[in-house]
Order: C-alpha cells, then structure tokens, then sequence
C-alpha cells in the first residue's frame, strides 16, 4: 500500500483517462517506470526479439557510410538523437566517428531527465573525449533550438521508435522534423520491416514470459504508484500481428468479470470478462510505406541501410528538392 498522497499528476490523469474510454487505453510511456525500463532492457537482450540486434549490426558494419554521409567537406556537424534512450546503440558510431577524427557534437534529446544524466554520465566513462550537450525538452523545442545554428546535423530517430506511431501519427511526426531540417541536413530514422509472421509475432510474445511481465507491469506501476488493486493473476498479455496493415496491438485482457479499485482516482473499474486494454502499437512497414511516408514530410531518400537478413531498415532522408 501507499504511504501518501502525493501521486504523480500526470500518471493519475493518464490512467483516469484511458481505463474511461471505450475500448479502453492506456499510453505505452507508462511502460517506462524503473522497473518497467529495466524489463525492458531484457526484452532487448532476449532471443526472439530481433530489432535490437539488426540495428545494432547495421550501425556496425554501416558505420562509415552513415559518415560518409554526414561528413562529406569535412566540416565539423551535430549528432542530434531524438529519444536517445540508453544510447549504446548510438556509441558504436559516437566512437568510429572519434576514432576518425571528426570534429562533432553529439545532442541526444529525451523528455527524461533521469535517462539523459545516466547517458551522459556512462559516456562520460566510455569516450571521454565526446563533446556532449544533452538537451532536456520535448523533440520539437529541441528541433527549433538546433534549426538557428550554422553546423550541418545529422537527426537520429532509430530503434522502434517510429513503429510506435500510428502511420498518421508518424507523418506529422517526420513531417515537424523536416520543417527544422536545413538543405544539408540530414534524418536517420530506423524502421522494423513486414517479414514472416510468425517472426514478429514471437518477438511481441516470447516463450520465456518476459514481454508479458513487460505488459502486465503497467497494472503492477498502478499499484504501486496509485494505490491500484489489480490482481494480476486475472489478466492475460495478448500480442496479435495484423500482416496486412503491418500493425502489432498489445493488449492486457481481463479472464473474468471485476470490478478494480484504485484509490487514487477513489473509485472503481469495472472489467466485463474477456474486455481488453490496448496497450501499445508497433507498427511494420514495408518500403511503399517509407517512400509514401518521405512525399508527405517533403523528404528523399538518400540511402538504405539494412541488416543482412533485412529485417530492419535505416532510412536516410534529406529535405526534398522541389
Ligand atoms: N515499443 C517497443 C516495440 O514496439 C517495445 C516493446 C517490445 C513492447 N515488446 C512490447 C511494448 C510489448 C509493449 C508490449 O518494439
């Protein structure tokens, strides 16, 4: 049980909301509590879940022709990463530009202030010489502030970040970023790929349990945080793969007709059996969909980067050219 009142704002307004609607909702950044990031990381580490992996061999053996890109009169330039996470990823290619003696900074944004000072912290051991200036703000105050200087950037926005929107929603997204972007300024943006089913299915559901405490985590945070009652042995974790639309939903299903109290929002939530929150979309795309995704945001391809199996893909993009 809780010892006091003082619930987070945000999260009790986020859950109010989304355990009122019809079907009901609840946003996947409730995920991301310390428990829930840490889930998270073994997620990544696991067997079936191939995103990680791919982006990571792309970055490693891609690593100089995403330079070449960038650093092509040898001026010095920005590394903005938008969402920047636990950035090892991104310190492949912070460290092969280093190495190649680039002259470079590197602007990892996040809304999370917490992420952001263990990033520095951690590069500030792993490659010392970095030049750093992590920017605390949401992307687009982040864009606006970076669109006044003279350096050429290159704009990071990879792993399943933009899977993570709805097709929509990505296309305003990108299409933000693009009104920020200079003609010599270039957007990285990493895409998981339509492949077998089967394959992507697992990766939203493998054998060994994690992504379901993964899932069943944002009803254990409630708990906690908000003094919930949620009795997890009555929800199930259900990832289903659409092929045609490319759309993975994750969603927690109740087994059995309930009622939840939640002290915070001092009332009670009632599940028929079988009634489901929607918990999180990962979208796939396939290379229509990116090329149809650039002509809406006023953006060309400029390269396609991909693992050897071709499951994931890192599109470069500049500002078109009309
Ligand atoms: N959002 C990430 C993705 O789409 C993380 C994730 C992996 C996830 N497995 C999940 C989110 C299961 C919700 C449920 O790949």
């Amino acid at each position: 049980m809780i010892q006091t009142n003082t619930y987070s704002a945000e999260v009790l307004k986020a859950v109010d909301i989304g355990l009122s609607r019809s079907p009901k909702r609840l946003p996947s950044w409730l995920f991301y509590d310390e428990i829930g990031d840490k889930i998270f990381q073994a997620i990544m580490r696991m067997p079936e879940y191939y995103l990680t992996g791919c982006e990571f061999e792309i970055l490693r053996t891609k690593k100089d022709q995403i330079l070449q890109h960038v650093s092509s009169q040898d001026r010095p330039f920005q590394l903005v990463e938008l969402g920047a996470g636990d950035g090892t990823k991104t310190e492949v290619l912070l460290k092969h530009f280093l190495n190649q003696q680039k002259e470079f900074t590197y602007v990892p944004v996040d809304i999370s202030e917490a992420v952001l000072h263990q990033l520095v912290s951690r590069l500030g051991r792993t490659v010392p010489d970095l030049q750093v200036q992590p920017q605390n703000t949401l992307y687009h105050q982040a864009l606006k502030l970076l669109s006044d200087r003279e350096e050429r950037k290159l704009i990071l926005f990879m792993g399943a970040n933009i899977g993570n929107m709805s097709v929509d929603e990505a296309r305003q997204f990108v299409k933000q970023i693009a009104e920020h972007m200079n003609p010599d300024d270039l957007l990285m943006v990493g895409f998981d790929l339509k492949k077998d089913p089967r394959l992507i299915q697992a990766a939203y559901d493998d054998a060994g349990g994690i992504t379901r405490e993964f899932n069943l985590n944002l009803l254990a945070r409630i708990n906690r945080e908000l003094g919930g009652e949620f009795d997890l042995d009555y929800f199930n974790h259900y990832p289903y793969y659409d092929p045609e639309s490319g759309i993975t939903k994750s969603y927690l299903v109740s087994t059995v007709k309930q009622q939840v109290y939640i002290e915070a929002l001092d009332k009670s939530v009632s599940f028929e059996p079988w009634e489901i929150i929607h918990t999180e979309v990962s979208q796939k795309y396939d290379m229509t969909m990116v090329n149809t995704l650039a002509r809406h945001a006023g953006l060309e391809v400029v390269d396609k980067l991909y693992d050897n199996k071709k499951y994931f893909c890192d599109v470069i993009f500049r500002v078109a050219d009309y």
